[in-house]
């Protein structure tokens, strides 16, 4: 079983990681960031989320600031609180007493060529642990985010939400040399919670109840401001690999993140040219590719078996 932290910003599809995390995968923490609401709000969903859940997880609170801007919460999408739609428990005692950053380098220490990172909001925590502690890159199995897109934004036309809240600390993740996984909008958008699943939901259990209520804010969201028709599981798609491998299929090519101030900042540049090795020794220094993209899912059977 896959040893898993999560660095969330939760959020709707924030907290279903969590879920489908800890039901399968042993998820040795939690670190937050600011992104579908503030760090405070995020935090306190993530150990509200601790009391629905029953979970037994250390969190820690991370950055409240991408690296080298200053970000205002809209909330448009996860409403007020960050995870709108159900009334959750009081959260479960409090964060631990050291900041997200060194947590994630103290986790990847513990289980050293064990752990995988999972990214799933801004990536802030995560550039600023690879910048603080550069022996944490050997340490990690991997880092598979959520984050980006081959085809088109959510943000803007171009550039997903966690890539464009901080993209230089993106590109610091993307650079890093750490084994990649990257499941973007292209993948994500087709795995969607539709009304008779929330309707499934909402007959069920208190904890199926409350993602029901959870989903069906969701849901009209992306309705409202995208025109969806489900609620996108954006998130639980990073943990994948590591749970049902066949439903997400991807493909190795270089990736790199326009962190340019003009029209297409945080756009994530995946090269599926098929270079040959030589040729990408030649124009990156390196024969490999950084990333695996994901570039197909069988979405039905995935929203299934997150149901
Ligand atoms: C990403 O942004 C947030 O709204 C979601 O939680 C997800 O991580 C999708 O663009
Ligand atoms: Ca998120």
């Amino acid at each position: 079983m896959s040893k898993v932290l999560i660095d969330c910003d939760p959020g709707h599809d924030d907290a279903t990681a969590i879920l489908y995390a800890a039901r399968h995968l042993e998820l040795v923490g939690i670190s937050t960031v600011y992104g579908n609401q503030s760090v405070e709000k995020t935090t306190n969903n993530a150990l509200s989320l601790k009391a629905l859940l029953g979970l037994d997880v250390p969190v820690a609170r991370g950055c409240e600031q991408p690296l080298n801007h200053v970000f205002s919460h809209g909330g448009d999408v996860h409403g007020k609180t960050g995870i709108d739609g159900a009334e959750l428990p009081p959260p479960e005692g409090e964060a631990e007493d050291i900041h997200a950053v060194d947590f994630i380098i103290e986790m990847a220490s513990r289980h050293r060529e064990e752990l995988v990172l999972c990214p799933i909001g801004p990536f802030t925590n995560v550039a600023l642990a690879l910048r603080k502690e550069p022996r944490l890159k050997h340490w990690l199995r991997g880092i598979s985010v959520m984050g980006g897109t081959t085809q088109i934004g959510n943000t803007t036309p171009v550039a997903e939400f966690n890539i464009w809240s901080d993209p230089e600390a993106a590109d610091i993740v993307y650079r890093a040399g750490v084994p990649m996984w990257m499941v973007g909008l292209n993948v994500t958008r087709q795995v969607g919670i539709d009304l008779q699943d929330i309707e499934k939901l909402e007959s069920g259990s208190t904890v199926a109840r409350t993602f029901g209520g959870l989903f069906r804010f969701f849901r009209e969201s992306l309705q409202k401001i995208h025109g969806l028709s489900t609620a996108s599981m954006h998130d639980p798609c990073a943990l994948v690999p590591f749970i049902v491998p066949d439903l997400i299929t991807y493909r190795e090519c270089p990736v790199e993140i326009e962190t340019s101030h003009g029209l297409t900042r945080g756009m994530t540049v995946c090269d599926f040219r098929n270079l040959t090795k030589a040729r990408l020794e030649n124009i990156r220094g390196q024969a490999n590719a950084n990333c695996r993209v994901a570039v197909a899912v069988e979405g039905r059977a995935l929203v299934d078996h997150i149901v």
